[in-house]
């Protein structure tokens, strides 16, 4: 075994890495069981061999992506982008520019005119909805700007979604959901409904929902938005951890510096294009 099987990848480092063991046999050719949740599979007599270990596709990789609204609203036009398990990348830009709207077709939410999107090797961007549902649920965590809460559920409920998509057992999924809300620091309001619940509150149970299954890419649309800087430390720091956790990457749509402090890198959306911030 080279290194920790979870440390975060350096940027010089080849895909081959052995962090990605994990990701490589997502999809296993062959009958190779399934590990508890959260573990790693490899088939049978697998080595822990980097050499050895099958190159995995970048865990987000966009290709000229294009989208307009109406006939005279272009929006995103020919942006590339590629994320590596591990990486977190800041989203900076102002507003309207469209970071929310990348986030969107990234998550396979809306379709773009042209170009791809691919989700750990996936074409989300040619997938019928249900499709990109099923690959969305497993594989993302979102989260939105508006939080997007169903206001009908409890808090825990809420949290549990991805988990039930997932098809964890309720009895298992109930306790997970509760343990994550209690890292967003809202353990004893799991019965609580969304609208009992400040701004900042909702916020973190939308971040609790979008970590809670150990999602491979984190996409969060200005995650600290509302929150106080203590909160969003507390919350920057749960995402970070999460990342670290499950080798997972981090798209953070933010105006906050703090927030663009835990990447590594900081793209600039502009008119013209994506843009390496220094
Ligand atoms: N569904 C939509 N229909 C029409 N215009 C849209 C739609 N979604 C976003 N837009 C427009 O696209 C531009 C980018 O929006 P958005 O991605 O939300 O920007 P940002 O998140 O960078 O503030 C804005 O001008 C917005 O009005
Ligand atoms: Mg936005």
């Amino acid at each position: 075994m080279i290194g920790g099987l979870w440390r975060r990848p350096m940027p010089h480092e080849p895909d081959a890495t052995v962090q990605n063991h994990r990701f490589a046999y997502r999809s296993p050719p062959m009958n190779v069981p399934a590990g508890p949740a959260g573990a790693p599979r490899q088939p049978p007599g697998a080595s822990a061999d980097a050499a050895e270990v099958p190159v995995a596709p970048p865990t987000l990789e966009v290709v000229d992506l294009h989208k307009r609204f109406g006939p005279d609203r272009e929006v995103l036009a020919g942006i590339g982008l590629t994320l590596r398990a591990g990486e977190r990348v800041a989203l900076l830009g102002e507003s309207g520019v469209g970071k929310s709207t990348l986030l969107n077709l990234v998550a396979g939410l809306e379709r773009p005119d042209s170009g791809t999107i691919r989700l750990a090797g996936q074409p989300i961007h040619a997938m019928d909805e249900d499709a990109a549902a099923r690959l969305r649920a497993r594989e993302i965590g979102f989260v939105f700007q508006a939080f997007h809460l169903l206001p009908h559920l409890r808090l825990w409920q809420n949290v549990a979604i991805p988990l039930l998509l997932a098809g964890v057992p309720a009895a298992e999924a109930r306790p997970r959901a509760e343990a994550m809300l209690a890292r967003v620091g809202l353990g004893d309001r799991s019965l609580s409904m969304p609208r009992e619940l400040s701004g900042g509150e909702q916020q973190r149970v939308a971040l609790a929902r979008a970590l809670v299954h150990g999602p491979r890419l984190i996409l969060a649309d200005e995650p600290t938005g509302n929150l106080d800087p203590r909160t969003g430390g507390a919350a920057l720091a749960l995402i970070d951890e999460q990342v670290r956790a499950h080798g997972a990457a981090l798209l953070m749509v933010t105006h906050s510096l703090q927030a663009a402090a835990i990447a590594e890198r900081r793209l600039r959306l502009t008119p013209a294009g994506l843009e390496t911030e220094a």
